[in-house]
């Protein structure tokens, strides 16, 4: 399937998603890659993780991009050539991008019952109280990927997810919050934005 949806975020971002149904002969045909994702394509033991990464340059593409405007710092951070941010995330079937003006971190996840079996290794339970069984995995996973977004903004060594970062009380129906960094006696605020897709929660954090 070509690109699944765009989402508006905020003035300056969007968020692209792209439902993989092709084959890997396809994306292979289409995609251009650099020489340093030719070798983590090569590298890459699953067919699902290649398509996953190749996805996400069929987004680019979309956009007005190549693999060749995409560079990796030395922590996996991905960036682009010209004076945008970029933020990456693939999960089985869907892969997501986020363009914007400002640092910007995603996390795309799929709904599962294992998140919510470690959320005390990484979240406040008590904002699970009150909630059914599937409202629990859910809200679960929105906080997972919340604390993994504003870790992708920050990419900072040290940065523990129950430790320094907070998430605000929310409702799942709200599909906004805010959370906060507290790490390195700096103090960041951060708004979110989620929605389901299919089975799928992504997760936007931004700096406000
Ligand atoms: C790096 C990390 C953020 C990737 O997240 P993930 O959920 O495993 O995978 P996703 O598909 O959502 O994201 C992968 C993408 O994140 C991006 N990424 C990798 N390292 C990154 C970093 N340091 N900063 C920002 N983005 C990063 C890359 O673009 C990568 O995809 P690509 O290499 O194919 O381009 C994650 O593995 C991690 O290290 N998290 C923090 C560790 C932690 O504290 N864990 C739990 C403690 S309780």
């Amino acid at each position: 399937m070509p690109l699944y949806k765009e989402v508006i975020i905020n003035d300056t971002t969007t968020l692209y998603l792209w439902k993989i149904t092709e084959d890997l002969e396809w994306f292979i045909d289409v995609v251009d890659l650099n020489i340093s994702s030719k070798k983590r394509i090569d590298s890459m033991k699953s067919e699902s993780h290649q398509k996953g990464f190749l996805a996400v340059r069929m987004l680019l593409q979309h956009i007005g991009y190549s693999d060749f405007d995409l560079y990796y710092d030395a922590h996996g951070k991905p960036h682009l050539k010209d004076e945008k941010c970029i933020s990456i995330s693939h999960s089985h079937e869907f892969s997501a991008i986020a363009v914007s003006t400002h640092s910007i971190g995603i996390d795309l996840e799929l709904v599962k019952e294992k998140t919510l079996k470690i959320a005390s290794r990484f979240m406040d339970v008590s904002h699970l109280e009150n909630l059914s069984e599937i409202e629990k995995i859910q809200k679960a996973t929105v906080i997972w990927g919340i604390k993994e977004s504003i870790f992708k903004i920050k990419s900072q060594e040290g940065i523990s997810f129950p430790n320094h970062i907070f998430e605000n009380k929310f409702n799942l129906d709200d599909k906004i919050t805010e959370a906060q960094l507290r790490f390195n006696s700096e103090i960041e605020n951060y708004n979110i934005v989620f929605n389901f897709v299919e089975d799928y929660i992504y997760v936007c954090a931004y700096i406000y």
